[in-house]
């Protein structure tokens, strides 16, 4: 026997089981993002590097370290994309979509990859669902990408989180903060980790973002960009956060958000779970005013976010057992039969009920009622149709409700009536 190939580390199947819980979700999700007038769209998983080092920005962890990049037949360098946005920017630029419509509103759902140290919650291959707002500037926009999540993540029975936002100002405003926060942490410099001394000469807003507790109790007392925002973003910050408190969405300020990619302005936000162990973010997003103008297109104003699919699905297999969602039992009908003479008419019965739109099976090979009955049960069908010699003669099926436990005899001409539900 050869030896078995394994999948790459970091890269997990999606087996049976656990695709419907999926597809549930993605379901919703789509309806929902109808329901606030979002279009799909979709981009290619592999792009020029160079949009991702230019978009993301060269100092950021994702592009310094964690790229899929190789170079193709053809001598070019191509990467695996870590995150949707670049692509749909560049995508939204490339199509001139401005020029068809002032504002849009587009979605994804899809494969994200990253060469990160796999854990819980951490993949190399991970799914996003994200979303952009192209063109709008308004509060409004940044408060109903929020509302957004909050209300998909509510609709999917998730009660315990918390959604923490900052805003980062506009570039101007970072300049003279980045330099007196750089003056201000060399000041302690020895006492910083590796990681915070790299950021130190990058990005120092990063340092805001290090898990190591003495770092955070260096940075405990430093001035935050929250502090130094100008009029505009203080009143754009001061909108989206009444705007939530209306819409009934809970939130805390949390001035040491600064998100791990480049491109962010203004609003910044994190939605995060206890349940998740030490990747607690399931979502982040924030505007970015910016990256459109550094990819080539017309300077516009943009904001989106994005949910951790593998993430999500944790949260809400944490407390399947009480969802009403995932608690319906499967619908449909399993035809059972005891001989070759009542297997072609259940053959037949399940052509039918296939052709009104309802789920039917029968199995391919003779076997005993028994094990049928044990089929329907772990499949979930809903009823169970037996057929035996007097079934066949009256042109009946006997027809087991497993909900109610109840049993008819029903005509095989009523059957599609009698269980469509
Ligand atoms: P992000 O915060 O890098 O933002 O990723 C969004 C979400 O993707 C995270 O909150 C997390 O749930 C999930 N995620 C990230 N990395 C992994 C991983 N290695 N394994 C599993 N899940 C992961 C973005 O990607 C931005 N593009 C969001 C955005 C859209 N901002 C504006 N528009």
């Amino acid at each position: 026997m050869s030896d078995k190939i394994q999948s790459v580390p970091g890269m997990s199947d999606l087996l049976p089981a656990h695709s419907s819980l999926w597809q549930v979700i993605e379901q919703m999700a789509r309806q929902h993002f109808a329901v606030y007038g979002f279009s799909e769209i979709r981009v290619p998983l592999l792009e020029d590097t160079k949009l991702f080092a230019r978009g993301i920005g060269e100092a950021t962890q994702v592009v310094s370290k964690e790229m899929y990049t190789f170079t193709d037949r053809g001598g070019d360098s191509i990467t695996l994309r870590p995150e949707g946005t670049a692509g749909v920017v560049r995508a939204y630029v490339q199509h001139s979509l401005h020029a068809q419509e002032p504002i849009n509103k587009v979605y994804y759902l899809g494969p994200m990859f990253r060469y990160e140290r796999p854990q819980k919650g951490r993949l190399r291959q991970f799914h996003q669902i994200g979303a952009e707002t192209f063109g709008a500037n308004s509060p409004t926009s940044d408060a109903e990408m929020i509302i957004l999540v909050d209300r998909l993540v509510k609709r999917l029975g998730i009660d315990s989180y918390q959604l923490q936002i900052n805003s980062l100002g506009s570039h101007e405003e970072r300049k003279p903060f980045m330099e007196k926060l750089t003056q201000l942490l060399l000041g302690f410099k020895n006492q910083l980790c590796a990681d915070c001394h790299k950021r130190l000469e990058k990005n120092p807003l990063r340092v805001f973002d290090c898990k190591n507790a003495s770092c955070q109790a260096l940075t405990k007392n430093a001035p935050t960009l929250l502090e130094v925002l100008g009029p505009e973003s203080k009143q754009h910050f001061e909108a989206v956060c009444c705007q939530l408190e209306t819409a009934g969405v809970a939130f805390v300020i949390n001035p040491r958000i600064v998100r791990g990619l480049d491109y962010y302005e203004q609003t910044a936000f994190e939605f995060i779970s206890d349940k998740l162990g030490s990747q607690s973010a399931f979502a982040g997003g924030g505007r970015y005013n910016r990256l459109v103008e550094e990819l080539g297109g017309e300077p516009t104003s943009a904001v989106g976010f994005a949910i951790g699919m593998e993430r999500l699905v944790m949260l809400v297999d944490a407390n399947r057992e009480t969802n009403p969602l995932f608690t319906q039992k499967n619908r449909g009908v399993f035809l059972a039969s005891f001989d070759e003479a009542d297997r072609i008419i259940a053959r037949q019965l399940v052509q039918v009920l296939r052709d009104a739109g309802i789920r039917a099976e029968a199995d391919f090979e003779p076997k005993s009622i028994k094990s049928q009955m044990r089929r329907a049960n772990k499949q979930g069908f809903r009823f169970v149709a037996v057929i035996g010699e007097n079934e066949r003669l009256s042109q009946t099926v006997a027809l087991k409700d497993l909900e109610s436990g109840m049993q008819t005899s029903v005509a095989q001409r009523e059957l599609v009536e009698k269980v469509k539900l």
